[in-house]
């Protein structure tokens, strides 16, 4: 018995519930006074997304299930109403955004349902301002650079990009280019022409998106999950971090309802911004918790 607990023993029944109360209030005050925007709940994100208020949000950056029969711990990838619900959750996501805000939606290409990727984004009711690709594996001189599965199909090419669709309110937000751009090379002969006639140092970043999937940080971040079903679907922090510099955010929320491992809220942390999230599986849940106070 704890220290608590034989003081408590020793009380009346009067006084000990006394003391029980009197541990609730100092718990729920202190709780208060933690920071309001710094949390991943372990719950179903429609259900939280009850409870939000409007315009809570800054920014959503998000990788939704798939749809594909991916195999996590608890979450079954196979919905027949897929769709149907895809289209509820991102009607509350942009309610809960601010009207400034940004939506970076990623979803991946299925081979057996082509258009089910675009039926959802068809259905999110704000506009889709920019139309990325993310190509995860990248083929140079005839060699593949980065990663991709082995697979054997005689009839279907390698998968070797996703879609991310960036929505916005009227699809009129206005983006960083600075942020998000390239540098100029200073090596390359015509950087500084190129700065004399654009009058920047940059190159504005186009909406096809070079980065790997980093097969061996991924498995060595799922190693760490408990269970049985290592995390499947983990995004790169530069994909995160891209998205954040294209939306020019300094300040603010990130929002993220499919948090999985908790990528969206490690770049947040990093960037000194406040983020929110739900995580249905309380492995993953757990995981990313774990994951986050690693980061200083
Ligand atoms: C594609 S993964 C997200 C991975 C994440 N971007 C990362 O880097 O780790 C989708 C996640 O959504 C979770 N999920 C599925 N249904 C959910 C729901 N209704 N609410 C919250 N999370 C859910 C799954 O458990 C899974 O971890």
């Amino acid at each position: 018995m704890c220290l608590f607990g034989i003081c408590a023993w020793l009380l009346t029944p009067k006084k000990q519930l006394k003391l029980r109360l009197g541990l609730v209030v100092f718990i729920a005050s202190n709780m208060q006074k933690l920071p309001l925007y710094i949390m991943i709940h372990n719950t179903d994100c429609l259900k939280f997304l009850e409870t939000t208020p409007d315009e809570s949000f800054d920014v959503c950056i998000t990788s939704p299930p798939y749809n594909l029969g991916v195999r996590y711990s608890d979450y079954k990838d196979t919905r027949g109403d897929y769709v149907e619900w895809m289209s509820e959750v991102w009607h509350e996501v942009c309610r809960v955004l601010k009207p400034d805000g940004h939506l970076f939606l990623n979803l991946g290409y299925s081979k057996e349902n082509p258009f089910d990727t675009y039926k959802v984004a068809e259905n999110v009711p704000w506009k889709l301002q920019n139309n990325i690709i993310w190509a995860k594996a990248v083929e140079v001189d005839g060699k593949v650079r980065g990663y991709t599965i082995p697979h054997q199909s005689k009839r279907y090419l390698q998968n070797g990009w996703e879609h991310l669709f960036h929505f916005t309110k009227n699809g009129d937000t206005p983006i960083d280019l600075e942020w998000s751009g390239v540098p100029y090379d200073e090596n390359y002969g015509n950087a500084k022409r190129n700065e004399k006639r654009s009058g920047r140092n940059y190159r504005p970043t186009t909406n096809c998106w070079h980065i790997t999937y980093k097969s061996k940080a991924t498995k060595y971040i799922t190693a760490e999950i408990a269970g049985l079903n290592k995390h499947p679907a983990i995004y790169p922090e530069e994909f995160v971090e891209k998205c954040l510099k294209v939306s020019g955010l300094k300040k603010g929320v990130i929002f993220d309802p499919f948090m999985g491992t908790g990528t969206t809220a490690v770049v947040a942390k990093q960037y000194g911004l406040d983020y929110v999230g739900c995580e249905i599986d309380k492995d993953y849940h757990k995981f990313s918790l774990d994951r986050l106070t690693k980061i200083l």
